[in-house]
């Protein structure tokens, strides 16, 4: 089954210069890329892609967040590859739940600077993808 999935390197994965390591595993594992580009995420894009958090009480600083510095979106292609990237990504947070070998259970220690986001599930892809890169599949 060929999907694809939305790849986010937050702001702090690219700081720490670590876009050649996830790219690099995400390569290894069989995915293709089939879009990369490095961008500055305008407010509204933040809110649209983390519209369904609205209501919890860490939303302000996950925009503050996503909006404080460069990312790396992608869209990564392959077989299952929704859940072959949150397998290479580990769980949200990042000592509790990814474990090592992980992106996050490598490089991270709090759950808000978790290096990377990936889409949750094919409806999830779909709009992130349509978000991010409106010209990729039309
Ligand atoms: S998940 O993967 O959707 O089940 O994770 P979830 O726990 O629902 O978290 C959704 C996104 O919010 C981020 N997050 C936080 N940011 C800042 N502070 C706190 N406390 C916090 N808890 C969760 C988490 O990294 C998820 O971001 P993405 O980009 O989707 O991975």
């Amino acid at each position: 089954m060929t999907e694809q999935t939305l790849v986010l390197i937050k702001p702090d994965g690219v700081a720490r210069g670590l876009i050649g390591d996830v790219i690099a595993r995400i390569e290894r594992k069989g995915l293709t890329l089939a879009a990369l580009e490095l961008r500055q995420v305008p407010t509204e894009v933040a809110a649209a892609h983390y519209a369904e958090h609205s209501e919890r009480p860490f939303y302000n600083d996950l925009l503050e967040f996503i909006t404080s510095g460069p990312v790396v979106a992608l869209v990564a292609e392959g077989e299952r590859a929704i859940a072959a990237f949150r397998q290479l990504a580990g769980g949200t947070d990042p000592v509790e739940k990814a474990t090592p070998g992980t992106i996050r259970g490598d490089f991270a220690l709090e759950t808000q600077f978790n290096i990377v986001h990936g889409s949750d599930s094919s409806e999830s892809a779909a709009r992130e993808i349509a978000l991010w890169f409106p010209a990729l599949n039309s």
